[in-house]
């Protein structure tokens, strides 16, 4: 424990743009063992060598993260991905329409797969993850191990869409951020479990259901209620937590900060709206932004709380809701 704490207060962190110097040097600190983020379509992720027990460590002390909670592997292309896991028919087909893409699928590990046990939290599962972001398929070309990588930010805080966010968040803890510009879908990728015979739906995400299920059939929605063992902890209740309390409503008092959605008039203290127009693609990307903005420009004007007007249910609309009910407390 105490190499881990030393290892998360010495780190010098760098910011590298995202060019082929920038590409080449992201990898080799990470086959070097170092803690790099970097951008993805969905938000930017904390990686490390899957493969490296103690950079692996050193994530979940960089992030504050609980070990049980276990990390998606990231790869550049499905083949990569499919060597380490046990993909059936479903995968197969789900890799051929949504990879590169906002899609991670949770398969039984091959047993000689050299990815640490850390990475899958003590569970005989990985998930995998070919992520459609150009710069981030080209580090993971040129790092040539799978990479661990969780969202890049403290535990239960906010996912980050751009380097700024990464950096307020774990600047200091961690080797480098490779700047790959604001993320284009802004919320994390869908995780589906296809590990047994059902296929469940283990967090919504950018890609949406019913284009799975259109796909592959009926898919299962988890639900931790259930009383069968957590599959997912990322699915634990409090999770993407901004700091002022936040609560769901259509109406918010003068002395609220109001996250929005349409043509809404701007009668609240301090107004962030997700899309004027209606357009769920576009709050998506504004979600994380929004939230991390309302928070501290909130705190900074003395404000009590944050409200969040719904979304339409549908497509995005069941992410964005997901994740404004985890940023509640
Ligand atoms: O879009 C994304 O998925 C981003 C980017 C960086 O790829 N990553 C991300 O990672 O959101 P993270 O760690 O914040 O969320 C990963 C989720 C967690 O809910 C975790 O519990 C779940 O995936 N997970 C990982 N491995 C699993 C496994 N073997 N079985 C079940 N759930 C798993
Ligand atoms: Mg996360």
């Amino acid at each position: 424990m105490l190499a881990g704490w030393y290892d998360v207060l010495t780190r010098n962190t760098r910011t590298l743009p995202a060019d082929a110097a920038g590409v080449a040097q992201a990898a080799a600190l990470l086959r070097g063992g170092g803690l790099v983020a970097f951008g993805t379509e969905t938000v930017y992720g904390l990686g490390a060598d899957a493969t490296n027990a103690r950079a692996v460590a050193a994530i979940f002390a960089a992030k504050g993260r609980p070990r049980f909670n276990p990390l998606i592997s990231h790869f550049p292309d499905a083949d990569r991905a499919f060597a380490h896991v046990m993909a059936d028919a479903r995968a197969r087909k789900l890799a051929d329409v949504f990879w590169p893409g906002p899609l991670t699928m949770v398969l039984k590990r091959q047993a000689h797969s050299k990815i640490d046990l850390l990475v899958s939290a003590g569970l005989d599962t990985l998930a995998v993850r070919v992520p459609a972001h150009e710069q981030a398929r080209a580090l993971l070309r040129a790092a040539g191990v799978p990479v661990a990588a969780p969202s890049a930010n403290r535990s239960g805080a906010v996912s980050p869409t751009t380097a700024a966010h990464v950096l307020a968040d774990l600047d200091g803890r961690i080797d480098t951020v490779m700047d790959c510009g604001p993320a284009c879908v802004g919320l994390e990728s869908t995780v589906l479990d296809l590990s047994g015979s059902a296929a469940v739906l283990l967090r919504p995400g950018g890609t949406e259901l019913s284009a799975i299920e259109a796909l592959i059939g009926p898919v299962r929605r988890h639900k931790a209620s259930e009383g069968e063992a957590l599959k997912s902890p990322g699915l634990l209740a409090s999770h993407y937590a901004p700091v002022l309390p936040l609560r769901i409503n259509n109406e918010s008092a003068a002395d609220e900060a109001l996250l929005a959605f349409g043509p809404v008039p701007d009668t609240a203290g301090l107004t962030w709206n997700l899309s004027e127009s209606g357009d769920l693609t576009e709050a998506a990307t504004r979600l994380f932004a929004g939230l991390r903005w309302l928070d501290q420009e909130g705190r900074a004007r003395g404000l009590r709380g944050i409200v969040a007007m719904k979304v339409p249910y549908g497509g995005l609309g069941d992410a964005i809701n997901d994740r404004l009910e985890r940023a509640r407390k």
